[in-house]
C-alpha cells in the first residue's frame, strides 16, 4: 500500500466512517479517464485545498452550516457571488421550478447557497475530480439538500460525457462556470458542450482568468494550473463560433489582486496548524495577480 495521506490506514477508517454517515455519491460517467493528476496535477493534491478539513468537520459534528460554509469556497466572493451570479443567469424567482447547472462545481459551495436562495429549483453540479465530487455530495446529504441537488463526476471537455448527462438530465435554465474554464486546455470544446446543454435565450456566466497579453502565461501555467489562457477577444472569438448570439464581459483583476493578497496575508498568520502547500498555492495566486499581470472576470454568453 502506498505510503502517502490517502491511503493511510487512518484515513481508509474515516472514509469508512464518513461514507456510513453519508452514503450519497457522485454518479460516475466516464471512470476510466479519471487521471488527475495528468489533467490537473493541482488538484491530486487535496493539501492545498481545505479538502481534509471539511472531511473531518463532516465526520465531528453533523456538519453544522456555519462551520462547513467558512471552509467552503476555493475562491473569493462567498455568498455575495451567489446572488450575483443568479441576477446575472436571470433566474431570480423562487417560486419558479429552474434547472441550473455548475460546470467544475468543486465542493459545491454556490449550489448549496443556491438551493436554499431558490427552494423549488434543482441543481447539477459536474466536477472532474472525483474526491471532490464525492466529498460535495457527503456536504449537501449532510445539509439534507440531496433531493435537489446531484453531482456527475465527468469532464467538461469530453463531449461523450456531456451529452450523457444531457440524456438524464435535459436542457437547462443556466450554467454557471467560477474558475474552472481556466484549467481546460481545448476551451472551444467546453463552450461548445456547454452550449448543448442550454435551452434557447438562456445563459452561460463564466467567472474566470484571461490572457491580458502581458499575463505571465508560464507562471500561470506551472503555479496554478492555468491552461491556454485566452484574451477576452479571444474568448468572444470562441463563443460566436459555437453560436452564443450575445457576449459581455466585466473585468474583476482588481478585485482579485486586492483579495488574493489579503487571503494569502490572512493564511500566513494563522495560529493553527498550517498547510505549507497551500500557504505557498496562496502566496503564488497573490502574485500572479500582484506582479506577474495575472488578469480575469466574468462572461456572459447568451444563447
Ligand atoms: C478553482 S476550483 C473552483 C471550484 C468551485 N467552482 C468554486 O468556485 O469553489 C476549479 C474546479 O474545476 C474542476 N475542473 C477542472 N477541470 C475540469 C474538467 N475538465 N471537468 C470538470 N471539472 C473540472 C476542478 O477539479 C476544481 O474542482
Amino acid at each position: 500500500m502506498k505510503n502517502n495521506k490517502y491511503f493511510n490506514i487512518e484515513n481508509i477508517i474515516k472514509d469508512v466512517k464518513l461514507n456510513q454517515k453519508f452514503p450519497f455519491q457522485s454518479i460516475v460517467i466516464n471512470s476510466k479517464k479519471f487521471d488527475i493528476k495528468k489533467k490537473i496535477n493541482l488538484y491530486n493534491n487535496n493539501k492545498f485545498s481545505n479538502y481534509w478539513l471539511l472531511r473531518d468537520l463532516l465526520i465531528k459534528n453533523n456538519g453544522s452550516i456555519s462551520e462547513i460554509k467558512k471552509n467552503l469556497y476555493m475562491r473569493y466572493g462567498g455568498d455575495e457571488i451567489a446572488h450575483k451570479i443568479l441576477d446575472d443567469l436571470e433566474l431570480k424567482d423562487k417560486l419558479k421550478n429552474y434547472k441550473i447547472l455548475n460546470a467544475g462545481s468543486g465542493f459545491g459551495s454556490d449550489l448549496i447557497e443556491h438551493a436554499y436562495l431558490l427552494p423549488n429549483s434543482s441543481f447539477i453540479g459536474i466536477e472532474y475530480n472525483k474526491k471532490y465530487a464525492d466529498l460535495s455530495c457527503k456536504i449537501v446529504h449532510s445539509l439534507g439538500l440531496e433531493q435537489r441537488i446531484k453531482i456527475y463526476c465527468a469532464d467538461l471537455s469530453n463531449t461523450e460525457d456531456l451529452l450523457k448527462i444531457r440524456d438524464k438530465e435535459g436542457l437547462f435554465d443556466g450554467v454557471y462556470s467560477n474558475l474552472a474554464v481556466l484549467h481546460i486546455k481545448n476551451k472551444n470544446l467546453v463552450y461548445e458542450n456547454i452550449y448543448k446543454l442550454m435551452k434557447e435565450n438562456t445563459k452561460f456566466r463564466n467567472e474566470d482568468y484571461i490572457n491580458d497579453s502581458l499575463t505571465d502565461i508560464k507562471f500561470a501555467e506551472e503555479k496554478i494550473g492555468c491552461q491556454n489562457l485566452k484574451t477576452i477577444s479571444e474568448m468572444y472569438e470562441i463563443a460566436e463560433q459555437v453560436g452564443y448570439k450575445n457576449s459581455l464581459f466585466e473585468e474583476l483583476t482588481n478585485s482579485w489582486k486586492i483579495f488574493t493578497k489579503e487571503r494569502a496575508i490572512n493564511y500566513a498568520n494563522l495560529r493553527k496548524k498550517k498547510s505549507k502547500i497551500k500557504e505557498d498555492f496562496l502566496n503564488d495566486v497573490s502574485y500572479f495577480f500582484s506582479l506577474k499581470n495575472g488578469a480575469g472576470g466574468v462572461f456572459i454568453h447568451t444563447k
